[in-house]
């Protein structure tokens, strides 16, 4: 096995190990990688959609989105699609997934189909040393604070994408977090807002949210956190999406990435109610 830290701050592209592999044995090795690295990255893995359901259930239970319709024979799989002259897509901003959910997605694992030839890598970011690296008089204002995500509604998941199906649901919800959660694996602390969902925390003056929900995204969007993943077909990605943030880098533009399709299958996993 080898393993290729991909920056300082956090993801790793790891070669000699089969991720068609179920047993215990080679899952233990993976959820190992993937606490110590928090995204761990997969080349030439041409998983089947049952290889991929597979692989995803020793992580827990599987998690239907909200907004959007599987595939026809494999509901748990959201193919995300972005058509070649479309030049958004999905999550292009910094998010978490799905952190309007009450129980937010534990771990996603994302396969690539279709790849343009340049444009679309994915960054990560470490909540952890988000967190870490915040002053001490912010960590004591936002100590025990907690936050409201909303999901924004099927527009910002279907609507506004050409080749993404709704599943008829367009209800806005939202739930509370805590704005510092730890993690239930490593008990480390994690920095739990995202300028996508987190609208305000409650129990404080708009204002003062405001004021202080602005700082922290900022603080989050500090690139010394990050890395960068430039896809290949059939490359895997696997996140701890309780500890990071993630943006599809929506870099399209005329003669230069955009004319390309790009389509990747998408797992989700079940997480808890951060605490
Ligand atoms: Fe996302």
């Amino acid at each position: 096995m080898e393993v290729k830290l991909l920056s300082g701050a956090l993801g790793a592209e790891v070669s000699g190990i089969d991720l068609t592999d179920s047993s215990d044995e080679n899952f233990n090795k993976i959820n190992e990688l993937l606490l110590e690295h928090k995204v761990i990255f997969f080349r030439d893995q041409p998983l089947t959609s049952e290889q991929q359901i597979l692989l995803a259930k020793k992580f827990g239970p599987l998690e239907t989105h909200a907004y959007v319709k599987g595939l026809e024979n494999f509901p748990e799989i959201v193919r995300i699609k972005k058509a070649p002259e479309e030049k958004h897509q999905w999550g292009e901003t910094w998010h978490t997934d799905v952190s309007y959910n009450p129980k937010p997605t534990k771990v996603i694992i994302l396969k690539s189909v279709k790849i343009p030839p340049v444009g679309g890598d994915t960054m990560f970011s470490n909540m952890e040393t988000a967190y870490d690296t915040l002053s001490d008089e912010m960590k004591e204002k936002i100590k025990d604070k907690k936050a409201v995500h909303s999901s924004l509604g099927a527009e910002a998941f279907v609507k506004k994408y050409k080749e993404m199906e709704g599943n008829g649901n367009l209800d806005e919800y939202s739930n509370i977090h805590p704005i510092v959660r730890v993690h239930p694996e490593t008990g480390k602390k994690i920095l739990y807002v995202n300028s996508m969902y987190t609208k305000q925390i409650i129990d404080m003056d708009k204002d003062e949210s405001d004021k202080i929900l602005k700082e922290l995204f900022l603080h989050q969007e500090r690139l010394d956190f990050t890395c960068r993943f430039k896809w290949t077909e059939n490359a895997v990605a696997i996140w701890d999406n309780r500890s990071t943030q993630h943006q599809g880098l929506t870099d399209f533009f005329p003669n230069r990435g955009l004319g390309f399709e790009r389509v990747m299958d998408r797992i989700a996993i079940e997480g808890d109610h951060p605490q």
